[in-house]
């Protein structure tokens, strides 16, 4: 039987890749927010898999599917959709254009990084548990520590600013891009 906090990590990866509900895309600062916290989640399960240089089969499934089909979606919400419309709200004295063209280049430094995390986890698909080389440990821990500080940005400041920026109307647009990046309709 598993052990308790073997369970509680296995069940919060497992909330982490459940769909967010669709209702929250009609506000999409919070769907965002949303899902920052998968993506803590996330994290948090690749540092126990670099840790105890193994994951479940389930935990691994959990998170591939998590960063090959939820977190490009994420990063085409921002790229595509929250940061062009800040940057053309924002006040000079917002000082914010430099730090999102750095977040974007993270999006793309760090699709490098997650697709050697998902070929080491996707490697063996028979294998339970998975094991997890030096290699792809320092991988998910690389990527983990860039995701937290990459994080903390986005919703210490950028979410910060947005909600005071953008406009009623930006929000329905940035909804219904949203909504149909995901086929809701
Ligand atoms: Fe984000
Ligand atoms: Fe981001």
């Amino acid at each position: 039987m598993a052990a308790p906090d073997a369970r509680a990590r296995a069940t919060a990866a497992k909330d982490a890749v459940k769909p967010l509900p669709l209702a929250l895309l009609d506000d999409p600062l919070e769907y965002i927010l949303a899902d920052h916290l998968r993506q803590r989640c996330v994290c948090a399960s690749l540092k126990t898999f670099a840790t105890a240089k193994r994951a479940s089969r389930a935990e691994a499934d959990q998170v591939i599917a998590f960063l090959s089909c939820e977190l490009p979606l994420h990063h085409q919400d921002e790229d595509l959709d929250l940061f062009p419309t800040l940057r053309r709200r924002l006040h000079p004295e917002d000082d914010l254009g430099a730090v999102l063209a750095r977040l974007s280049e993270d999006h793309k430094r760090t699709e490098l990084l997650i697709h050697d995390i998902i070929d080491a986890l996707a490697a063996h698909p028979a294998d339970d548990p998975v094991k997890v080389g030096r290699h792809a440990r320092e991988t998910m821990l690389g990527y983990s520590a860039l995701e937290h500080r990459h994080l903390v940005i986005e919703n210490g400041i950028v979410l910060v600013i947005a909600r005071r920026r953008l406009t009623a109307a930006d929000l329905k647009a940035m909804s219904g891009a949203m909504k149909a990046r995901r086929g809701v309709h």
